[in-house]
């Protein structure tokens, strides 16, 4: 496919996980890449794959949480590349913990990475595509965005908001030839859930109707699509990713 020629994507937390399937898949599609995120050997040796793939493709230290960071890896992409079409938000983390023992400091890391990191990269990327008149923009929530789960109070908090943040930015700036979506994948095998205990990760596989582990590049298709012109008419909306976690 090379329905994404000549245009440019930004990613955050891309260095590894569903983020770097992502970046393999808008190369696929043609697209040139940059990379921002804070693993910095992770995110060149996706680089240097990707290039050796044929693709295009750039790194970027960025720290989500830090506006002048998010701000500076856009312009980044910019000059880099000359142009910013597409953006996949996806960099997370996770923090497991009860409410009552979850330490302050650690509630404000996640807030501000999963839920502030997604609103300041909408900011200033939206600059650029308001201006260009198009664009197209995906954020990563979760299915922990529709429902509760045990001991990860800023987690799920966090991803809630992003779907949030995504549904109120599509509406402010859906006349625009901009639009804004959301991911919600379920349990997906990457670095993140290998850190998570294997009895907790086979009770939420077994409540998806695939009863298996999602793969990244299952979930990088989607992105793709969303940012594609064949979902020309999807705006605001969540697209489960999830092997039927949501429907059970
Ligand atoms: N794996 C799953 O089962 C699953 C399910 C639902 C949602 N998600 C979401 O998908 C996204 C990607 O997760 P993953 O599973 O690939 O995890 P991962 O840990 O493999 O990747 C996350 C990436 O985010 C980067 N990152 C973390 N903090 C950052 C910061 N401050 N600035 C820039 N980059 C930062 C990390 O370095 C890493 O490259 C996350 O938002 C996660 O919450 C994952």
């Amino acid at each position: 496919m090379t329905d994404m020629n000549g245009k440019v994507a930004m990613l955050t937390g891309a260095a590894r996980g569903i983020g770097a399937a992502a970046a393999q898949s808008f190369v696929q599609r043609g697209a040139s890449v940059v990379i921002c995120d804070v693993l910095a050997d992770d995110a060149r040796a996706t680089v240097e794959a990707l290039k050796a793939a044929g693709g295009k493709a750039d790194f970027v230290l960025t720290d989500v949480s830090d506006p002048d960071s998010v701000k500076a890896a856009v312009e980044h992409t910019v000059s880099t590349f000359g142009r910013l079409d597409y953006a996949l938000n996806n960099a997370g983390i996770f923090q497991a913990a009860p409410l009552a023992e979850l330490e302050v400091e650690d509630w404000q890391r996640v807030v501000n990475v999963n839920l502030s990191g997604v609103f300041y990269c909408l900011k200033f990327q939206l600059q650029h595509m308001l201006e260009a008149g198009s664009g197209a923009i995906v954020n990563t929530a979760s299915v922990w965005s529709y429902a509760a789960s045990g001991g990860q109070t800023a987690y799920v908090a966090t991803k809630h908001g992003v779907v949030g943040l995504t549904k109120n930015a599509a509406l402010d700036h859906g006349g625009s030839g901009v639009r804004i979506n959301a991911i919600a994948p379920g349990p997906i095998e990457t670095p993140m859930t290998a850190g998570v205990p294997e009895e907790v990760m086979a009770k939420i596989i077994g409540r998806t109707s695939s009863n298996r582990y999602g793969q990244p590049e299952e979930v990088a298709r989607a992105a793709t699509w969303l940012c594609s012109e064949e979902a020309s008419y999807v705006n605001g909306s969540v697209l489960s990713v999830d092997g039927g976690w949501l429907a059970s």
